[in-house]
Parts: structure tokens; sequence; C-alpha cells
């Protein structure tokens, strides 16, 4: 697949926002595949805020303190696409890919993303990963906020059974014991805090393709986004 010339911007940046478990890491994965892009999963930096703000005992009513960790998570975060199609997410030489998908993390890591300082400071880094290179970026306001001018915007959704279903399989697989009930709860108030939050709430962007995924595969979602790449002659 070849990449059309991009003119003045140079670059091939695709946002994918979304509420949770609506697929985006995987999607976001496989377009990177089929295409060859640069991935970002921008949520893995907030969770890893939440992580060592949970180590380090500190509450998210604590502005400074948040801000402080989201430098230090920011000058030395990297991601590395690996075997299998995962993405790992390193601190430093420190591996926390598990880590931050823990059910704990899960739970903390919305009222921290909350924090304007924080934010600030992850938009920051998520642009400079992207900085000249073609990318496909996925979060909550990646195409209202971080590439506001990105050629192709998409917003997946699915129902909110579909959704439990997705991130109830997704724990079970890594052997985490899960209640069906709560994890539709945690969804719920996760999707709410991110979406009523003053600093750049879930919603979508004017100018994004919102497709609901409830019924289709994640492959089907992929070659819908490359039909869209191509009939918008980004790629060819
Ligand atoms: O994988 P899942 O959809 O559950 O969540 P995630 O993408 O890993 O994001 C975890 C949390 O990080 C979200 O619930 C938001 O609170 C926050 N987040 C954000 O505020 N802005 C982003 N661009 C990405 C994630």
């Amino acid at each position: 697949m070849i990449i059309s010339d991009q003119g003045a911007a140079g670059r091939l940046q695709i946002a994918i926002d979304g509420p949770a478990a609506s697929g985006k890491s995987t999607v976001a994965l496989g377009i990177a595949r089929r295409i060859g892009l640069v991935v970002v999963d921008s949520g893995s930096m907030y969770r890893t805020v939440a992580l060592i703000s949970m180590e380090e005992g500190i509450s998210a009513d604590d502005p400074e303190a948040l801000v402080e960790i989201a430098r230090r998570v920011s000058s030395s975060f990297r991601l590395e696409l690996a075997e299998g199609d995962t993405l790992r997410v390193y601190l430093g030489e420190r591996d926390v890919t598990a880590e931050i998908r823990s059910p704990e993390v899960g739970r903390s890591v919305s009222p921290v993303s909350e924090e304007p300082g924080v934010r600030a400071e992850m938009v920051r880094l998520q642009r400079c990963l992207v900085e000249g290179r073609d990318a496909v970026v996925e979060g909550r306001d990646i195409g209202t906020t971080v590439l506001p001018d990105a050629p192709l915007k998409v917003f997946l959704e699915a129902t909110s059974p579909e959704r439990t279903r997705r991130r109830a399989l997704e724990l079970e697989a890594r052997g985490v014991d899960v209640d069906r009930d709560q994890v539709r709860e945690e969804i719920a108030l996760r999707d709410r805090i991110d979406s009523s939050r003053a600093v750049s709430p879930l919603r979508l962007a004017a100018d994004a393709v919102p497709i609901d995924t409830t019924d289709k595969t994640a492959a089907d979602v992929v070659d819908e986004i490359v039909g869209l790449l191509a009939d918008k002659g980004l790629i060819h």
C-alpha cells in the first residue's frame, strides 16, 4: 500500500477516538500493520501516570504532584511494537505493559486524566512522538485537540453490552477474575468522567466519521478505515 503525497503537512496522520473498550487499540494496531505507520496509544500514557501515582501514594486531588509525575513519565515513556501484534509500554527500562491494564489502574485513570496540567504534558508528548511521521493515534481527544488537522478522523462506538463483553474477555485472557456487572459499571463511570471533564472531553470531532463497531470484527473495521483512506485519496 502506498501513502499518497500529503502536501505541506507532509504526513498521513489518522485520529481514532471513542469510549472505553470500543476497539481503538486493536484497530489502530491493525491499521499500523496494514499501512506501515507508527502507532500511538495515548491511553497508555494516562494509565502510566495513574500507575506511578498509585505506587507513590499520590491522590487525584494533588494536581502539583500529578503534574510532576506526568513530566517524569513523559521524559522516559516509550512504545514498542512487539511480536504478536502487541504494543509494549516502557518507562525507561521498566516494562509496564501488563500493570497499566490492571482493573486498579482502570479505576484510577479517569480522575488523573481530568487534571489539565497532566493533559498538557501528555498532549505535548503525543505530538512529539508523531512529529514528522506517518502515524495512527488513538484516544479520547485526538481529533479534537491533539491532531485537529488530521486528514482522517474516526470515532469508534459500540453498545454498552458489547464493550463490557470485549473488556471482560480481555481481562479473562490475562487471568483476571471478572465480575461482568462490575466491568460494565466501571466502563460507564469512566465514560461519564471522560465525557464531562472541563478540558478536552471525549466527543465526536465535527469532521470525524462515526463507526459503530458493535457487530463488526476488528478486521472489518480496519477494512472500513482503509477504504476511507483510499476514498480520500490518502493511500492508493
Ligand atoms: O482501553 P480503554 O478504552 O479502556 O482506555 P484507554 O484508551 O487505555 O484510556 C484510559 C483512560 O485514559 C481513559 O478512560 C481516559 O480517562 C484517559 N485518556 C484520556 O483522557 N485522553 C486520551 N487521549 C486517552 C485516554
